[in-house]
Protein backbone atom coordinates (compact mmCIF):
# COMPACT_ATOMS: atom_id res chain seq x y z
CA UNK A 1 0.00 0.00 0.00
CA UNK A 2 0.94 3.67 -0.84
CA UNK A 3 2.42 5.67 1.90
CA UNK A 4 -0.87 8.16 1.99
CA UNK A 5 1.30 10.59 3.23
CA UNK A 6 3.17 10.81 -0.40
CA UNK A 7 -0.45 11.84 -2.02
CA UNK A 8 -0.90 15.36 -0.32
CA UNK A 9 -2.65 16.96 -3.19
CA UNK A 10 -5.58 13.43 -3.50
CA UNK A 11 -5.98 12.51 -0.50
CA UNK A 12 -8.78 15.02 0.93
CA UNK A 13 -10.58 14.11 3.97
CA UNK A 14 -14.51 13.22 3.15
CA UNK A 15 -16.81 15.26 4.29
CA UNK A 16 -18.56 13.62 7.54
CA UNK A 17 -22.52 12.99 7.12
CA UNK A 18 -24.56 11.68 4.92
CA UNK A 19 -24.42 11.32 0.79
CA UNK A 20 -20.95 9.97 0.87
CA UNK A 21 -20.12 7.89 -1.89
CA UNK A 22 -17.28 5.37 -2.39
CA UNK A 23 -16.18 4.70 -5.88
CA UNK A 24 -14.12 1.17 -5.94
CA UNK A 25 -12.31 1.17 -9.40
CA UNK A 26 -11.83 4.65 -11.25
CA UNK A 27 -11.08 2.92 -14.71
CA UNK A 28 -13.20 3.46 -17.46
CA UNK A 29 -16.51 3.07 -16.25
CA UNK A 30 -15.88 3.86 -12.25
CA UNK A 31 -13.92 7.94 -13.23
CA UNK A 32 -16.43 9.65 -14.91
CA UNK A 33 -19.26 7.96 -12.38
CA UNK A 34 -17.09 9.24 -9.77
CA UNK A 35 -17.01 12.93 -11.21
CA UNK A 36 -20.68 12.86 -12.38
CA UNK A 37 -21.63 11.81 -8.20
CA UNK A 38 -19.57 14.68 -7.17
CA UNK A 39 -20.85 17.07 -9.81
CA UNK A 40 -24.35 15.74 -8.26
CA UNK A 41 -23.89 17.06 -5.22
CA UNK A 42 -22.24 13.69 -3.24
CA UNK A 43 -19.01 13.83 -1.41
CA UNK A 44 -17.17 11.01 -3.46
CA UNK A 45 -13.85 9.34 -2.61
CA UNK A 46 -12.13 7.17 -5.45
CA UNK A 47 -10.51 4.00 -4.56
CA UNK A 48 -8.60 2.32 -6.77
CA UNK A 49 -5.20 -0.06 -6.13
CA UNK A 50 -3.43 1.90 -9.09
CA UNK A 51 -2.04 5.38 -8.09
CA UNK A 52 -2.19 6.50 -11.81
CA UNK A 53 -5.67 6.01 -11.80
CA UNK A 54 -6.25 7.53 -8.63
CA UNK A 55 -4.35 10.79 -10.39
CA UNK A 56 -6.25 10.63 -13.41
CA UNK A 57 -9.49 11.12 -11.21
CA UNK A 58 -7.95 13.37 -8.86
CA UNK A 59 -6.51 15.53 -11.87
CA UNK A 60 -10.13 15.22 -13.69
CA UNK A 61 -11.75 16.90 -11.17
CA UNK A 62 -9.61 19.31 -10.31
CA UNK A 63 -10.08 20.34 -13.87
CA UNK A 64 -13.62 20.29 -14.07
CA UNK A 65 -15.44 23.57 -14.12
CA UNK A 66 -16.88 24.60 -10.78
CA UNK A 67 -20.85 23.44 -10.79
CA UNK A 68 -23.40 25.14 -8.14
CA UNK A 69 -24.43 22.15 -5.90
CA UNK A 70 -21.35 20.32 -6.80
CA UNK A 71 -20.01 18.12 -3.89
CA UNK A 72 -16.41 16.98 -3.64
CA UNK A 73 -14.28 14.44 -4.85
CA UNK A 74 -10.85 12.86 -3.60
CA UNK A 75 -9.08 9.74 -4.59
CA UNK A 76 -7.06 7.02 -2.72
CA UNK A 77 -5.26 3.98 -3.35
CA UNK A 78 -4.81 3.25 0.36
CA UNK A 79 -7.71 1.62 1.74
CA UNK A 80 -7.40 2.65 5.04
CA UNK A 81 -8.30 6.12 4.12
CA UNK A 82 -11.62 4.72 2.62
CA UNK A 83 -15.08 6.70 5.27
CA UNK A 84 -17.79 5.11 6.14
CA UNK A 85 -19.30 6.19 2.79
CA UNK A 86 -23.59 5.37 2.96
CA UNK A 87 -22.53 4.23 -0.90
CA UNK A 88 -20.49 2.11 -2.75
CA UNK A 89 -20.06 1.39 -6.25
CA UNK A 90 -18.43 -1.82 -7.89
CA UNK A 91 -16.73 -0.52 -10.57
CA UNK A 92 -13.64 -2.96 -11.11
CA UNK A 93 -12.81 -4.95 -14.06
CA UNK A 94 -14.53 -8.71 -15.29
CA UNK A 95 -12.37 -9.68 -17.67
CA UNK A 96 -11.51 -13.93 -18.93
CA UNK A 97 -8.68 -15.37 -17.55
CA UNK A 98 -5.58 -17.12 -19.63
CA UNK A 99 -8.33 -20.33 -20.22
CA UNK A 100 -11.64 -17.55 -21.82
CA UNK A 101 -13.35 -18.31 -17.83
CA UNK A 102 -14.98 -15.55 -16.43
CA UNK A 103 -12.61 -13.88 -13.70
CA UNK A 104 -14.46 -12.37 -10.97
CA UNK A 105 -11.54 -11.84 -8.14
CA UNK A 106 -11.60 -7.89 -8.64
CA UNK A 107 -15.69 -7.90 -7.86
CA UNK A 108 -14.64 -10.19 -5.14
CA UNK A 109 -11.95 -8.10 -3.39
CA UNK A 110 -13.83 -4.88 -4.10
CA UNK A 111 -16.61 -6.53 -2.03
CA UNK A 112 -14.27 -7.76 0.55
CA UNK A 113 -13.41 -3.71 0.98
CA UNK A 114 -16.63 -2.44 0.40
CA UNK A 115 -17.55 -4.67 3.50
CA UNK A 116 -15.15 -3.46 5.87
CA UNK A 117 -16.11 -0.08 5.70
CA UNK A 118 -19.81 0.00 4.88
CA UNK A 119 -21.68 1.10 7.87
CA UNK A 120 -25.07 -0.81 8.83
CA UNK A 121 -27.64 1.11 6.82
CA UNK A 122 -25.30 1.20 3.58
CA UNK A 123 -25.98 0.25 0.14
CA UNK A 124 -23.71 -1.67 -2.19
CA UNK A 125 -24.37 -1.18 -5.78
CA UNK A 126 -22.61 -3.44 -8.55
CA UNK A 127 -21.47 -1.65 -11.26
CA UNK A 128 -19.36 -4.14 -12.99
CA UNK A 129 -20.71 -6.57 -15.71
CA UNK A 130 -21.15 -9.98 -14.29
CA UNK A 131 -23.13 -12.87 -14.86
CA UNK A 132 -27.09 -13.50 -13.96
CA UNK A 133 -26.67 -14.15 -10.11
CA UNK A 134 -23.95 -12.30 -8.93
CA UNK A 135 -26.00 -9.73 -7.55
CA UNK A 136 -27.84 -12.27 -5.26
CA UNK A 137 -24.54 -14.66 -5.12
CA UNK A 138 -21.31 -13.29 -4.72
CA UNK A 139 -22.36 -9.63 -3.41
CA UNK A 140 -25.26 -11.22 -1.31
CA UNK A 141 -22.85 -13.64 0.41
CA UNK A 142 -20.10 -11.06 1.42
CA UNK A 143 -22.42 -8.39 2.79
CA UNK A 144 -24.53 -11.01 4.51
CA UNK A 145 -21.22 -12.48 6.54
CA UNK A 146 -21.18 -11.67 10.16
CA UNK A 147 -25.09 -11.81 10.45
CA UNK A 148 -26.23 -8.70 8.57
CA UNK A 149 -29.31 -9.09 6.07
CA UNK A 150 -29.62 -7.01 2.91
CA UNK A 151 -32.60 -5.43 3.26
CA UNK A 152 -32.72 -4.66 6.74
CA UNK A 153 -29.44 -4.02 8.12
CA UNK A 154 -27.45 -3.55 4.46
CA UNK A 155 -28.62 -2.70 0.89
CA UNK A 156 -27.58 -4.20 -2.19
CA UNK A 157 -28.31 -3.11 -6.15
CA UNK A 158 -27.07 -3.54 -9.30
CA UNK A 159 -26.73 -0.88 -12.11
CA UNK A 160 -24.97 -2.30 -14.94
CA UNK A 161 -22.42 0.12 -16.76
CA UNK A 162 -23.94 1.18 -20.07
CA UNK A 163 -21.08 3.71 -21.04
CA UNK A 164 -19.62 4.54 -25.01
CA UNK A 165 -16.49 5.38 -24.27
CA UNK A 166 -15.40 7.75 -26.83
CA UNK A 167 -18.75 9.40 -27.26
CA UNK A 168 -18.57 13.00 -25.41
CA UNK A 169 -22.38 13.01 -25.72
CA UNK A 170 -23.02 10.28 -23.79
CA UNK A 171 -21.74 10.66 -20.17
CA UNK A 172 -23.04 8.75 -17.05
CA UNK A 173 -25.80 11.07 -16.63
CA UNK A 174 -27.45 10.73 -20.07
CA UNK A 175 -27.65 7.41 -20.63
CA UNK A 176 -30.62 5.46 -18.84
CA UNK A 177 -29.69 3.68 -16.22
CA UNK A 178 -30.94 -0.08 -15.40
CA UNK A 179 -31.69 -0.97 -11.59
CA UNK A 180 -32.38 -4.01 -9.77
CA UNK A 181 -32.35 -5.01 -6.39
CA UNK A 182 -33.26 -7.99 -4.36
CA UNK A 183 -36.07 -6.22 -2.32
CA UNK A 184 -38.03 -3.50 -2.22
CA UNK A 185 -36.23 -1.17 0.50
CA UNK A 186 -32.58 -1.64 -1.37
CA UNK A 187 -34.42 -0.38 -4.75
CA UNK A 188 -35.92 2.22 -2.92
CA UNK A 189 -32.22 3.49 -1.60
CA UNK A 190 -30.79 2.45 -5.24
CA UNK A 191 -33.00 4.67 -6.87
CA UNK A 192 -32.98 7.66 -4.43
CA UNK A 193 -29.15 7.38 -4.98
CA UNK A 194 -29.19 7.06 -9.22
CA UNK A 195 -31.64 9.58 -9.65
CA UNK A 196 -29.25 11.99 -8.70
CA UNK A 197 -26.66 10.81 -10.86
CA UNK A 198 -28.86 10.42 -13.93
CA UNK A 199 -31.46 11.59 -15.83
CA UNK A 200 -33.19 8.54 -16.16
CA UNK A 201 -33.70 5.40 -13.67
CA UNK A 202 -35.05 2.33 -15.26
CA UNK A 203 -36.04 -0.05 -12.38
CA UNK A 204 -36.60 -4.05 -13.09
CA UNK A 205 -38.01 -6.51 -11.12
CA UNK A 206 -35.23 -8.24 -10.23
CA UNK A 207 -31.12 -8.05 -9.91
CA UNK A 208 -31.21 -10.62 -12.72
CA UNK A 209 -33.37 -8.79 -15.18
CA UNK A 210 -30.55 -5.94 -14.67
CA UNK A 211 -27.76 -8.60 -15.16
CA UNK A 212 -29.10 -10.16 -18.18
CA UNK A 213 -30.59 -7.08 -19.77
CA UNK A 214 -26.82 -5.69 -19.99
CA UNK A 215 -25.47 -9.18 -21.13
CA UNK A 216 -28.20 -8.96 -23.75
CA UNK A 217 -27.03 -5.77 -25.48
CA UNK A 218 -23.69 -6.84 -25.73
CA UNK A 219 -24.38 -10.05 -26.74
CA UNK A 220 -26.70 -8.24 -29.23
CA UNK A 221 -24.05 -5.94 -30.42
CA UNK A 222 -21.13 -9.14 -30.54
CA UNK A 223 -23.85 -11.26 -33.03
CA UNK A 224 -24.55 -8.46 -35.24
CA UNK A 225 -20.54 -7.32 -35.68
CA UNK A 226 -20.10 -11.23 -36.74
CA UNK A 227 -23.15 -10.85 -39.07
CA UNK A 228 -21.97 -7.84 -40.75
CA UNK A 229 -18.79 -8.99 -41.33
CA UNK A 230 -19.45 -11.97 -42.91
CA UNK A 231 -22.07 -10.21 -45.03
CA UNK A 232 -19.49 -7.70 -46.06
CA UNK A 233 -16.84 -10.25 -47.49
CA UNK A 234 -20.31 -11.25 -49.64
CA UNK A 235 -20.84 -8.04 -50.33
CA UNK A 236 -17.34 -7.30 -51.45
CA UNK A 237 -17.02 -10.43 -53.52
CA UNK A 238 -19.94 -9.41 -55.39
CA UNK A 239 -18.50 -5.81 -55.79
CA UNK A 240 -21.15 -3.84 -54.11
CA UNK A 241 -20.05 -1.13 -51.53
CA UNK A 242 -21.62 -2.59 -48.04
CA UNK A 243 -21.54 0.95 -46.24
CA UNK A 244 -23.90 1.86 -48.85
CA UNK A 245 -26.02 -1.44 -48.72
CA UNK A 246 -26.44 -1.03 -45.05
CA UNK A 247 -27.11 2.92 -45.08
CA UNK A 248 -29.99 1.70 -47.49
CA UNK A 249 -31.72 -0.72 -45.41
CA UNK A 250 -31.08 1.49 -42.47
CA UNK A 251 -34.19 3.59 -44.15
CA UNK A 252 -36.62 1.29 -42.51
CA UNK A 253 -38.24 2.62 -40.13
CA UNK A 254 -38.53 -0.45 -38.03
CA UNK A 255 -37.14 -3.69 -37.75
CA UNK A 256 -33.49 -2.81 -38.32
CA UNK A 257 -30.33 -1.33 -36.48
CA UNK A 258 -27.43 -0.65 -39.06
CA UNK A 259 -24.17 -2.25 -37.68
CA UNK A 260 -20.96 -1.50 -40.15
CA UNK A 261 -18.28 -3.78 -41.31
CA UNK A 262 -14.85 -3.63 -39.18
CA UNK A 263 -12.30 -5.45 -38.67
CA UNK A 264 -14.10 -7.44 -35.36
CA UNK A 265 -15.46 -6.09 -31.79
CA UNK A 266 -12.36 -5.80 -29.67
CA UNK A 267 -12.05 -4.48 -25.92
CA UNK A 268 -12.69 -5.14 -22.63
CA UNK A 269 -16.78 -6.14 -23.19
CA UNK A 270 -18.53 -7.22 -26.18
CA UNK A 271 -15.97 -10.19 -26.81
CA UNK A 272 -16.13 -10.94 -22.95
CA UNK A 273 -19.84 -10.47 -21.60
CA UNK A 274 -20.91 -13.14 -23.48
CA UNK A 275 -18.57 -15.70 -21.79
CA UNK A 276 -20.22 -14.36 -18.62
CA UNK A 277 -23.66 -15.27 -19.46
CA UNK A 278 -22.33 -18.36 -21.06
CA UNK A 279 -21.41 -20.02 -17.99
CA UNK A 280 -24.60 -19.42 -16.03
CA UNK A 281 -26.86 -20.48 -18.80
CA UNK A 282 -24.51 -23.93 -18.78
CA UNK A 283 -25.36 -24.38 -15.66
CA UNK A 284 -28.56 -24.31 -16.29
CA UNK A 285 -28.75 -26.60 -19.14
CA UNK A 286 -28.86 -24.07 -21.88
CA UNK A 287 -26.59 -23.92 -24.75
CA UNK A 288 -26.13 -20.89 -27.39
CA UNK A 289 -24.57 -22.35 -30.48
CA UNK A 290 -25.12 -18.87 -32.05
CA UNK A 291 -23.29 -17.05 -29.76
CA UNK A 292 -20.22 -19.43 -30.03
CA UNK A 293 -20.10 -18.73 -33.97
CA UNK A 294 -20.23 -15.38 -33.34
CA UNK A 295 -17.84 -15.48 -30.57
CA UNK A 296 -15.35 -17.66 -32.68
CA UNK A 297 -16.07 -15.78 -36.29
CA UNK A 298 -15.17 -12.72 -34.34
CA UNK A 299 -11.67 -13.86 -33.69
CA UNK A 300 -11.23 -15.03 -36.96
CA UNK A 301 -11.80 -11.74 -38.12
CA UNK A 302 -8.29 -10.40 -38.33
CA UNK A 303 -6.77 -13.69 -39.94
CA UNK A 304 -9.41 -13.13 -42.66
CA UNK A 305 -7.95 -10.10 -43.30
CA UNK A 306 -5.08 -10.98 -43.36
CA UNK A 307 -5.77 -13.66 -46.23
CA UNK A 308 -7.66 -11.28 -48.00
CA UNK A 309 -4.41 -9.27 -47.79
CA UNK A 310 -1.98 -12.46 -48.52
CA UNK A 311 -3.84 -12.74 -52.05
CA UNK A 312 -3.36 -9.28 -53.32
CA UNK A 313 0.55 -10.15 -52.67
CA UNK A 314 0.64 -13.09 -54.81
CA UNK A 315 -0.29 -15.38 -51.46
CA UNK A 316 2.46 -14.68 -49.62
CA UNK A 317 2.92 -11.42 -47.22
CA UNK A 318 6.88 -12.41 -46.27
CA UNK A 319 9.08 -9.31 -46.13
CA UNK A 320 5.75 -7.08 -46.83
CA UNK A 321 6.70 -3.87 -45.77
CA UNK A 322 2.96 -3.16 -44.29
CA UNK A 323 1.94 -0.28 -41.52
CA UNK A 324 -1.25 -0.96 -39.19
CA UNK A 325 -2.90 2.60 -38.90
CA UNK A 326 -4.83 2.80 -35.72
CA UNK A 327 -4.16 0.04 -33.06
CA UNK A 328 -6.72 0.41 -30.65
CA UNK A 329 -10.11 -1.47 -30.00
CA UNK A 330 -12.34 1.06 -31.67
CA UNK A 331 -11.84 4.36 -33.13
CA UNK A 332 -10.98 8.05 -30.87
CA UNK A 333 -10.47 5.93 -27.63
CA UNK A 334 -6.69 5.17 -26.67
CA UNK A 335 -7.71 1.57 -25.23
CA UNK A 336 -6.12 -1.57 -26.33
CA UNK A 337 -7.87 -4.29 -24.28
CA UNK A 338 -8.95 -6.73 -27.32
CA UNK A 339 -8.09 -4.96 -29.85
CA UNK A 340 -8.50 -6.72 -33.20
CA UNK A 341 -5.65 -4.77 -35.03
CA UNK A 342 -2.62 -5.38 -32.64
CA UNK A 343 -3.91 -9.25 -33.38
CA UNK A 344 -4.00 -7.97 -36.90
CA UNK A 345 -0.12 -7.22 -36.35
CA UNK A 346 1.00 -9.80 -34.36
CA UNK A 347 -0.55 -11.99 -36.99
CA UNK A 348 1.47 -10.34 -39.94
CA UNK A 349 4.87 -10.40 -37.97
CA UNK A 350 4.11 -14.28 -37.70
CA UNK A 351 3.64 -14.33 -41.31
CA UNK A 352 6.78 -12.97 -42.12
CA UNK A 353 5.66 -9.24 -42.99
CA UNK A 354 7.84 -6.38 -41.91
CA UNK A 355 4.93 -4.65 -40.39
CA UNK A 356 5.27 -1.87 -37.75
CA UNK A 357 1.77 0.11 -36.11
CA UNK A 358 1.22 3.71 -36.10
CA UNK A 359 -1.46 5.29 -33.93
CA UNK A 360 -2.09 8.93 -33.22
CA UNK A 361 -3.74 8.73 -29.65
CA UNK A 362 -0.78 6.47 -28.32
CA UNK A 363 2.58 7.39 -26.35
CA UNK A 364 5.30 6.11 -28.18
CA UNK A 365 6.43 3.07 -26.19
CA UNK A 366 3.19 1.79 -24.78
CA UNK A 367 3.69 -1.26 -22.20
CA UNK A 368 1.32 -3.31 -24.25
CA UNK A 369 2.79 -2.65 -27.60
CA UNK A 370 6.12 -3.43 -26.22
CA UNK A 371 8.78 -5.02 -28.86
CA UNK A 372 6.48 -4.39 -31.34
CA UNK A 373 7.72 -2.28 -34.38
CA UNK A 374 5.74 1.69 -34.04
CA UNK A 375 6.89 4.00 -37.38
CA UNK A 376 6.91 7.62 -36.23
CA UNK A 377 4.06 8.82 -38.69
CA UNK A 378 1.88 6.94 -41.26
CA UNK A 379 3.94 7.92 -44.18
CA UNK A 380 6.35 5.40 -42.74
CA UNK A 381 8.90 7.93 -42.08
CA UNK A 382 11.68 6.08 -39.37
CA UNK A 383 10.57 2.77 -40.10
CA UNK A 384 10.39 2.04 -43.47
CA UNK A 385 8.68 2.83 -46.96
CA UNK A 386 5.60 1.18 -46.67
CA UNK A 387 4.29 -1.40 -49.48
CA UNK A 388 0.82 -0.97 -47.97
CA UNK A 389 -1.31 0.19 -45.11
CA UNK A 390 -4.12 -1.24 -42.76
CA UNK A 391 -6.93 0.47 -41.55
CA UNK A 392 -6.77 -0.96 -38.03
CA UNK A 393 -8.17 1.81 -36.34
CA UNK A 394 -10.50 4.79 -38.14
CA UNK A 395 -9.49 7.34 -35.76
CA UNK A 396 -10.81 11.17 -36.54
CA UNK A 397 -7.70 12.35 -36.44
CA UNK A 398 -6.46 10.18 -39.23
CA UNK A 399 -6.32 12.17 -42.90
CA UNK A 400 -8.40 8.75 -44.33
CA UNK A 401 -8.69 10.49 -47.63
CA UNK A 402 -4.69 11.38 -47.52
CA UNK A 403 -3.62 7.87 -46.71
CA UNK A 404 -3.90 6.37 -50.16
CA UNK A 405 -1.04 8.85 -51.42
CA UNK A 406 0.98 6.88 -48.66
CA UNK A 407 1.42 3.50 -49.90
CA UNK A 408 1.12 1.43 -53.22
CA UNK A 409 -2.03 -0.25 -51.44
CA UNK A 410 -4.58 0.29 -48.77
CA UNK A 411 -6.45 -2.28 -46.99
CA UNK A 412 -9.65 -0.85 -45.51
CA UNK A 413 -11.90 -3.32 -43.90
CA UNK A 414 -14.17 -0.02 -42.96
CA UNK A 415 -14.90 0.61 -46.08
CA UNK A 416 -14.17 4.58 -44.98
CA UNK A 417 -11.28 5.20 -47.22
CA UNK A 418 -11.99 6.67 -50.13
CA UNK A 419 -11.17 5.66 -53.03
CA UNK A 420 -8.65 7.15 -55.71
CA UNK A 421 -8.17 7.17 -59.04
CA UNK A 422 -5.03 4.59 -59.25
CA UNK A 423 -7.46 1.76 -57.47
CA UNK A 424 -5.01 1.79 -54.69
CA UNK A 425 -7.54 1.27 -51.81
CA UNK A 426 -8.73 -2.09 -51.45
CA UNK A 427 -11.70 -3.68 -49.59
CA UNK A 428 -10.99 -6.01 -47.35
N1 LIG B 1 -14.98 0.18 -20.52
C1 LIG B 1 -16.21 0.15 -20.98
O1 LIG B 1 -16.51 0.65 -22.06
C2 LIG B 1 -17.33 -0.51 -20.19
C3 LIG B 1 -18.65 -0.24 -20.57
C4 LIG B 1 -19.67 -0.82 -19.84
C5 LIG B 1 -19.37 -1.68 -18.79
N2 LIG B 1 -18.07 -1.94 -18.46
C6 LIG B 1 -17.81 -2.83 -17.33
O2 LIG B 1 -17.43 -2.03 -16.21
C7 LIG B 1 -16.47 -2.73 -15.41
C8 LIG B 1 -15.22 -1.87 -15.28
O3 LIG B 1 -14.64 -1.72 -16.55
P1 LIG B 1 -13.56 -0.60 -16.89
O4 LIG B 1 -13.48 -0.55 -18.37
O5 LIG B 1 -13.84 0.63 -16.13
O6 LIG B 1 -12.24 -1.28 -16.31
P2 LIG B 1 -10.84 -0.54 -16.12
O7 LIG B 1 -9.82 -1.61 -16.17
O8 LIG B 1 -10.73 0.63 -17.03
O9 LIG B 1 -10.91 0.05 -14.65
C9 LIG B 1 -11.05 -0.76 -13.53
C10 LIG B 1 -10.20 -0.18 -12.42
O10 LIG B 1 -10.42 -0.96 -11.26
C11 LIG B 1 -9.20 -1.03 -10.56
N3 LIG B 1 -9.26 -2.17 -9.65
C12 LIG B 1 -9.14 -3.49 -9.92
N4 LIG B 1 -9.32 -4.21 -8.81
C13 LIG B 1 -9.57 -3.32 -7.81
C14 LIG B 1 -9.83 -3.46 -6.43
N5 LIG B 1 -9.93 -4.66 -5.86
N6 LIG B 1 -10.00 -2.35 -5.71
C15 LIG B 1 -9.92 -1.12 -6.27
N7 LIG B 1 -9.69 -0.93 -7.57
C16 LIG B 1 -9.51 -2.03 -8.34
C17 LIG B 1 -8.15 -1.13 -11.63
O11 LIG B 1 -6.88 -0.73 -11.16
C18 LIG B 1 -8.71 -0.20 -12.70
O12 LIG B 1 -8.19 1.11 -12.60
C19 LIG B 1 -16.26 -4.06 -16.08
O13 LIG B 1 -17.13 -5.00 -15.55
C20 LIG B 1 -16.64 -3.78 -17.53
O14 LIG B 1 -17.07 -4.95 -18.22
C21 LIG B 1 -17.04 -1.35 -19.13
Amino acid sequence: MPDTALLPDIVLRPAPGPGRVVVVGLGYVGRPLALEAAASGFEVTGFDLDLAAVEAAAAAWRDAPPAPGAGALCATADSRCLPPAEIWLVCVPTPLDAAGRPDLAAVAAALETCRAHIPRGGLACLVSTCQPGATNGLCRRVLERDGWQVGRDVFLAVSPERENPGDAALGPRRIPRLLGAPDAASLARARAFWERVADRVVPVSSPEVAECAKLLENTYRLVNVALMDELHRGFAALGVPTREVVAAAATKPFGFSPFWPGLGAGGHCIPVDPAYLRMEAKRAGATFPLVDAALAANQARPARVLTAMAQAFGGSLVGRRILVAGVTYKPDVADLRGAAPVALLQGLLALGAQAAWWDPLLPAEPQELAGLPRAADPSGRGWADPEAIVLGAPHRALDLGGLAALAPIVFDPFGLVPADAEGRVRVV
